[in-house]
């Protein structure tokens, strides 16, 4: 590690660690402050970090931190498309998708996004026959994104609430998913999408023959001509049997956990409609110009990347918990978890040497209200310190009485104050110590501007943690043994310990 970023290490690491009631104390202005809302396209977004245990010192000593590791010089790499991801010798251009970054990987973009419009379009007004069901193909980033966005966005649809076509993701290997899909849908009136970057992963194209092979035994003569393919390597689709006018390619810049607003996000714009699309890509575009052009403790991505440093690496918090108090987020932990521990569950720098200190915490977490009465108990009396994001909605996404979402957002508001405050009890067992932290990301509303800003956020606040420990966040190597090791099993060719060769055996594999 670099004597400047070792130093500023250090200094932070000697800083005296006040209780939160002590710093609510000595500070007025500390909401005002660490409280923050954006106006963005589709409304504004709180970003309330006052909970969190970011004083003064922490915040300048941070502030240093991302001078000596030079966070200004990262992130205009990141928006210049220059190659951030040194392993691999790629840029990271997720942001050009959303219209934000070089030039002409923008102008790409925009293209790539005219023709997936265009198939859209015509799928819409029948130029594929009757099309009611979607079975998305795909797995990691090629459908957590996907099934989250049309999950989060369906219930708010102009088409009174329902999906203009009917998605069904299917990622799992295991044929109890694809055949749920198949339990829902009419053959003759289902496109399938296969969706993957590389379109070579293994459970995506076992899926895949099955979906056209029940097509096919289903009367459907030509199923072939159902399939649409979403992809960074359209050349291996045409050569697996897509015909090249329903291939929808996307850049091999931009990596898979971040490829949702590309052609990934392709059942989205079917579901919901491209201006919901449309409104999706403007609002992250809205975030990445707050990242892009806010320096210091303003940029609100990089200001929530100093929290989670300060709770990783300075309190040693092996995990952080993510609740959304809002039905139509369930689905956002699944999203986090790849996003951050693909991204940042690392060992080593983007140099090659050991990182010297732990990398990304285990991301984890669920929904509100749901948690408080599975999962809180350990929160609020165990022993782990765990920083807790809330994330709400101050507009109800349901029509019945308002007293529904009233009791959630005070439900959620009221765990954060809990773990703050806590209460001491002469009996242990009653007794909250208090003092645990959390953030909370208060939404005016939940629609595809303000879903697509909220992820753009995470995805920079990912982005900042990296930079600030010295990770390359856009590499992904830690997922490849146990697939090559599966490959092995698979042709039956190698000889492993003696545990897994028990296994094979008693499943009758070996
Ligand atoms: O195995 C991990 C991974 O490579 C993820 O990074 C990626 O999102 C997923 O597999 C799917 O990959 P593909 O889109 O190439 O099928």
């Amino acid at each position: 590690m670099d004597e400047a970023v070792k130093a500023t290490w250090d200094g932070l690491k000697a800083l005296p660690k006040p209780a939160l009631k002590d710093l609510f104390a000595a500070d007025g202005g500390r909401v005002a402050r660490l409280s923050v809302k954006l106006d963005l396209p589709g409304g504004g977004i709180l970003f309330d970090w006052s909970k969190t245990h970011l004083d003064a010192a922490h915040l300048d000593g941070f502030l240093r931190l991302a001078e000596a590791v030079g966070f200004a010089e990262r992130r205009e790499a990141l928006f210049a498309g220059d190659i951030v991801n040194p392993s691999e010798g790629r840029a990271a251009e997720h942001t050009a998708q959303r219209g934000m970054g070089k030039e002409e990987s923008v102008g790409e973009a925009a293209a790539l996004h005219a023709r997936m419009h265009m198939l859209t379009a015509a799928i819409h007004q029948g130029a594929l026959g009757e099309v009611r069901h979607l079975i998305h193909i795909g797995i990691g980033g090629s459908a957590l994104g996907p099934a989250l966005a049309v999950d989060a966005l369906v219930r708010a649809n102009d088409n009174g609430g329902r999906a203009l076509v009917d998605v069904h993701i299917v990622s799992n290997i295991d044929g109890c998913a694809l055949e749920a899909a198949f339990a829902a849908c009419d053959p003759a009136a289902t496109l399938i999408a296969v969706a993957s970057k590389t379109f070579t992963t293994t459970e995506t194209m076992t899926n895949a023959a099955s979906a056209l092979a029940w097509l096919r035994e289903n009367g459907v003569s030509d199923p072939y001509g159902r399939v649409v393919a979403l992809t960074a390597a359209p050349e291996k689709a045409v050569e697996w049997g897509v015909d090249e006018t329903r291939i929808l390619p996307f850049a091999e810049s931009v990596g898979g956990r971040y490829s949702l607003w590309s052609s990934i996000g392709f059942p989205i714009a079917l579901a919901l409609g491209w201006p919901d699309f449309a409104e999706f890509l403007d609002g992250a575009a809205a975030m990445d110009a707050h990242f892009r052009d806010t320096d210091g403790l303003d940029n609100l991505p990089l200001r929530a990347a100093f929290a989670d440093q300060y709770y990783t690496r300075l309190r040693g918090c092996q995990t952080r918990a993510v609740f959304a108090y809002d039905e139509r987020l369930r689905l956002l932990p699944d999203y986090l978890q790849q996003l951050e521990m693909e991204s940042n569950g690392k060992s080593v720098t983007a140099g090659g040497k050991p990182l010297g200190g732990p990398s990304a915490p285990i991301t984890w977490g669920g929904v509100g209200t749901d948690a408080q009465h599975a999962v809180f108990q350990l929160l609020h009396q165990g022993t782990n310190l765990v920083p807790v994001d809330f994330i709400a909605a101050i507009a109800s996404g349901d029509s019945l009485d308002p007293a529904h979402h009233r009791t959630l957002l005070a439900n959620c508001f009221a765990q954060g104050a809990a773990l703050m405050a806590g209460r001491a009890d002469a009996d242990g067992a009653r007794a909250y110590p208090g003092d645990r932290p959390s953030a909370t990301i208060l939404l005016d509303e939940l629609n595809p501007a303000t879903l697509g800003a909220l992820i753009a956020f995470h995805e920079h606040r990912t982005f900042a943690n990296a930079v600030l420990i010295g990770i390359n966040p856009f590499d992904q190597f830690g997922v490849e043994l146990g697939k090559e090791i599966a490959r092995q099993i698979a042709k039956g060719e190698a000889a492993f310990d003696a545990s897994t060769e028990a296994l094979l055996a008693a499943a009758g594999i070996s």
